[in-house]
């Protein structure tokens, strides 16, 4: 990084880091918290394809933020894996300059068969999501019956072709809280990094309340309960989980605590969504239009401009707000959803 890159700050003299790209708003599954079947149905009107941001899109915005201090790319959805030909994709945002650790957040379905390949493209990293052992439990909260089996295939998979694995674990009380534990002896085991994730109110739909959240004093309280655990520094500025470790292995686990205890003041994130807006925060309710730019033949340096511009802007801190304005009954109603800006 450059003199002239860290002086990019937003309002509140945060720097931009990582870049978060969905690219594609579609998934094979349907959680409850996420894509409720009633209002993800069939009639639903995913992004047509012409609306996505092709790759050569995508791999000139990276070099943009790239630019201006992005290091770190996510690829998300909807299921990134959905999206044809990722691998071309990945291949291309390694060999943009600047570009350090490439990641990718996925719910396992297409792991198995892909991992290799992925790996091979460049990937660095997998987060998969899991939210529960139990087959049937699991089948219900996936709302598609998909089993525990196929995720954890794809886990093993992408192990083996030398992606970092993490295992994402939305906790919601009355849908999974009693798998905690089993999670937890089950990573461990595997010595695998599993993050419990506070139930959060992205979007509209998901029918979010207070009363519904499991805080990450109480999971970490239940697990301790039962094996000895210490905290550990994060490992770079601006990480999302607070991270434990057991005391007697070299496992750990970690807690991302959006609702309990917010992280926004060290938020670092940028998102784009699969049509091309750029967003400064999971719960905002608008993006700024880059794709519309660059179909009108902006110039590079004029789309440097403007990011630039709409990240010194930025004013963003939802998750320090969140008790405020639920308490006083404020919060907003047309905030974007889950699967359309990738988490
Ligand atoms: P790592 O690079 O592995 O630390 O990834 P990550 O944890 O940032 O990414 P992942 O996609 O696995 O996200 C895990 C959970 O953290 C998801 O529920 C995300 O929605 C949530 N999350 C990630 N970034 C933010 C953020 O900036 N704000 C909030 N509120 N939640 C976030
Ligand atoms: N609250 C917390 N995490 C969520 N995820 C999806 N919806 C929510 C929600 N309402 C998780 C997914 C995935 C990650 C990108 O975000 O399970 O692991
Ligand atoms: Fe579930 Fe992730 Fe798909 Fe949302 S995007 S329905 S959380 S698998
Ligand atoms: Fe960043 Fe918004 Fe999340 Fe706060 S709520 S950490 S500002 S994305």
């Amino acid at each position: 990084m450059n003199k002239e890159t860290a002086k990019i700050l937003d309002t509140l003299k945060r720097p931009l880091r990582d870049l978060r790209i969905s690219v594609i708003d579609q998934c094979n599954f349907r959680c409850a918290y996420c894509m409720p079947k009633e209002i993800f149905g069939d009639d639903y009107a995913f992004l047509p394809k012409n609306l996505l941001l092709t790759f050569d899109e995508i791999e000139r915005l990276t070099k943009r933020f790239a630019l201006i201090g992005v290091e770190k790319i996510r690829l998300t959805g909807g299921e990134p894996l959905l999206r044809k030909d990722l691998p071309l994709l990945i291949n291309r945002i390694k060999l943009v300059e600047g570009i350090k650790d490439i990641a990718l957040t996925t719910n396992g379905v297409h792991l198995a068969k892909q991992a290799q390949t992925l790996r091979d493209a460049g990937l660095d990293r997998v987060n998969v999501s899991l939210d529960a052992l139990d087959d049937e439990l699991f089948g219900k909260i996936n709302g598609r019956n998909v089993s525990v089996k196929v995720v954890l295939k794809g886990i093993e998979a992408a192990q083996k072709a030398g992606l970092v694995v993490k295992v994402n674990m939305v906790v919601k009380k009355g849908m999974n809280d009693q798998q905690i534990l089993p999670m937890a002896r089950y990573f461990k085991e595997k010595n695998i990094n599993l993050r419990f994730i506070e139930f959060m109110d992205v979007g509209n739909s998901n029918g979010w309340n207070l009363e519904q959240v499991v805080s990450k004093k109480e999971i970490v309280g239940m697990i301790s309960k039962e094996i000895p655990v210490e905290p550990v520094d994060p490992n770079y500025f601006g990480e999302v989980a607070s991270r434990y470790k057991y005391t007697d292995c070299n496992a750990e686990f970690g807690v991302i605590s959006s609702v309990t205890d917010s992280f926004c003041s060290s938020c670092t994130r940028a998102r784009l969504s699969a049509d091309g807006k750029m967003y400064t925060c999971l719960f905002a309710e608008q993006g700024f239009d880059l794709k519309n730019l660059m179909r009108n033949e902006i110039s590079d340096e004029e789309l440097l401009k403007t990011i630039i511009n709409v990240w010194e802007k930025r004013t963003d801190r939802y998750s320090d707000e969140r008790m405020e304005i639920t308490k006083k009954g404020n919060r907003p109603k047309s905030k974007i959803e889950m699967s359309y800006i990738g988490g």
